[in-house]
This record gives C-alpha cells, sequence and structure tokens, in this order.
C-alpha cells in the first residue's frame, strides 16, 4: 500500500513500521525510541536478533544524544560523503542506544541518507533504523514492488520516484589505527583516498582478520535460484544467463542483461531487480557472468554476486 510522507510519520510516530526509500535500497524504518517497533522490524525481516540494525539520522546533532567518540578523519568522512551511502561504526555510550539496535556491541552503525524523502521524513520523525526492506537473506528491495512481494500489498511503502543505487551503503570501521571496510556498497574504496590519505583495506578479503560486520557472515542477496557463476560458456549451453549488453553467449541460452560493462553503476541498480526476475519467472537455476575486472564498483558487484550464490544459509 502507497503512503505518503506525513501518513508515513504518523505511522512510524504510533509505534509502526514502514517502508522508506533511500538513494540505495529501499530501508524497512522504525522509530529508534520505540522498541515494540524495533522489535517488529527483526521479526518481519526473520532476522536474526544478532545482526544490529542501522541508524538514520538527518543530521550530526541527532548524534550528540548517544554520546559517541569519533574516530580520526571521521569528521572530513562526514563533511565530504554525508548525506550520501557511506554508513560509518561509532564507539557510543550503550546505555544511550537500546541493546536491540546494536545486537549487544557497544558501537553503532549511522548514515545520513541522500534521499529527499527520507530525509523529510527523518526531519519529523527523528532518527530512524533501518535494515534494508527484504525478507532476511533475499535481495534488497530497489522498488516498491519488491517490498511488497516480500512483505504483501497491504504493507505501507512510502515512494519516491528519484533513482537508487540498486547497492546498499558502504560501511566503514576504525580498527587498530585505520578505517577497514566492513561491508562493500556504492562506494568504492577508491573513494576514500582523497580524504583519508590511504584506500581503506576490505576486512576478511584484503585482510585474514574476521569481518566485523554480523550481517556479512550469512548467504544474502539470494534468490531462490540456484546461481552459476562463471568466466566460460560454451556454445552447446543452454539455460538463463545474467549477462551483459553487448556480450555474445550460446545462442539456445536466454540472457537477461544486467546493463553494459561500461556501465557500473547501471549494473549496481538493476542487479537484485534481476535477480528477483529469475524468481518471478520460475526459473530454478541460472548462470552468471562474472568475467569482469575486479576494480571500483564490481567488486562490491562480485561480493554481492558470490553471497547470493553460496550454499551457506
Ligand atoms: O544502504 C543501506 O545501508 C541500507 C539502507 C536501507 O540504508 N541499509 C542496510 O541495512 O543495508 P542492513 O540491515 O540490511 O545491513 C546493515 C549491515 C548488517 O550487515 C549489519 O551486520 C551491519 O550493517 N551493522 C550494523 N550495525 C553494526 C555495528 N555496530 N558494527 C558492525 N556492523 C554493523
Ligand atoms: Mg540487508
Amino acid at each position: 500500500m502507497r503512503i505518503t510522507l506525513d501518513e508515513a510519520a504518523s505511522l512510524i510516530q504510533n509505534g509502526q513500521v514502514v517502508a522508506v526509500p533511500t538513494e540505495t535500497v529501499y530501508g524497512l524504518a522504525a522509530s529508534l525510541n520505540c522498541l515494540t517497533a524495533i522489535r517488529k522490524v527483526f521479526e518481519i525481516k526473520g532476522r536474526p536478533l544478532n545482526n544490529p540494525l542501522i541508524v538514520h539520522i538527518a543530521s550530526l546533532e541527532d548524534l550528540a544524544p548517544f554520546h559517541p567518540s569519533f574516530p580520526l578523519h571521521f569528521e572530513d568522512l562526514a563533511e565530504h560523503f554525508w548525506p550520501g551511502p557511506l554508513t560509518i561504526v561509532l564507539p557510543i555510550d550503550p546505555n544511550k542506544v537500546p541493546a536491540e539496535v546494536r545486537a549487544g556491541l557497544s558501537t553503532v552503525a549511522v548514515r545520513m541518507p541522500e534521499n529527499e524523502t527520507a530525509l523529510k521524513l527523518l526531519r519529523k520523525t527523528g532518527p530512524l533504523v533501518m535494515p534494508s526492506a527484504n525478507l532476511s537473506g533475499r535481495p534488497s528491495s530497489t522498488l516498491a514492488e519488491h517490498v511488497e512481494a516480500d512483505f504483501g500489498e497491504s504493507f505501507p511503502v512510502l515512494e519516491s520516484g528519484l533513482k537508487k543505487r540498486g547497492l546498499e551503503s558502504t560501511i566503514l570501521y576504525y580498527h587498530e589505527g585505520a578505517w577497514k571496510i566492513i561491508r562493500q556498497g556504492a562506494l568504492p574504496k577508491e573513494a576514500f583516498t582523497l580524504i583519508l590519505g590511504y584506500e581503506p583495506t576490505i576486512m576478511g578479503y584484503e585482510s585474514n582478520e574476521a569481518p566485523k560486520c554480523p550481517g556479512q557472515l550469512y548467504r544474502h542477496y539470494a534468490p531462490h535460484a540456484k546461481l552459476h557463476l562463471t568466466k566460460t560458456f560454451e556454445e552447446g549451453m543452454s539455460g538463463t544467463i545474467l549477462g551483459f549488453h553487448g556480450r555474445k553467449y550460446p545462442s539456445k541460452c536466454h540472457v537477461i542483461s544486467l546493463g553494459s560493462l561500461n556501465n557500473p553503476e547501471e549494473i549496481g541498480e538493476k542487479l537484485y531487480g534481476c535477480l528477483r526476475e529469475l524468481d518471478e519467472r520460475g526459473i530454478a537455476s541460472a548462470f552468471v557472468d562474472i568475467d569482469f575486472p575486479l576494480k571500483g564498483l564490481f567488486r562490491t558487484i562480485y561480493e554481492r554476486l558470490q553471497k547470493a550464490s553460496s550454499p551457506f544459509h
């Protein structure tokens, strides 16, 4: 059910959960002040309680009540990337943020979204927790229809016609004297060099340290269809391929195009919609073309595909 900004604000203020657009993907929003609504978010998504939520804010002043401590370069990162698809993990006074939100950690993940509708809503309601608006483990939602497919036609969805990047925010965490990426996302690691003077390493990928982001441990972003990632296609193959515009694939295959390799932003935007399309069409398995250079946004796209094709739950 599509709702207006005022309806969304009033539902949230009354302890309800609503879907809200951001510049990355749709979020499932609940007020940071309402524990019942926060618990509802976990329940509706089927999300494990040990997976913390991102707190969304409209201004830096919204952070003050948590008594956060700001690691080196925090102000520069916030000034340069907020509002925008960057989430920053901050040590806070744990007494000031419900344990459910932080899954018992002594940090909280924070971001200021760029989408004007989301910002207007946040100015009315105050800070909101917002995990991606999808059933836990499934592809995120980039359209209102995706939210309705997961939570039903009557679920309240605030819409905005604005384009979405389609990939979730990048999460940074300050650890042992340097910023690390604990979830790759809409901002590739190259984006941070100018501000930090170095490229943050990607934890669990470029460094052997265990990921600090609980949500990264699961199979994720996954359609019901089984995905086979491959760089080679032979003429005798048949079935469905998630591939790229302008590439030649076996003639008997049905190709769903993720976009052009010259335009990784477009691929990011279409990725979850294409994964969902497999299920909408009842396709049981598909090949995915992963013959692309692992740089910039392609690293995030590759990571999402790996998680989506993982056999582990
Ligand atoms: O783009 C986004 O970030 C979207 C939109 C709606 O804002 N939100 C989103 O939330 O992707 P979610 O819940 O689907 O993913 C949040 C990730 C999870 O993997 C969680 O483990 C991690 O953030 N996270 C949250 N709080 C954390 C913390 N204090 N320390 C480390 N990781 C944390
Ligand atoms: Mg998610």
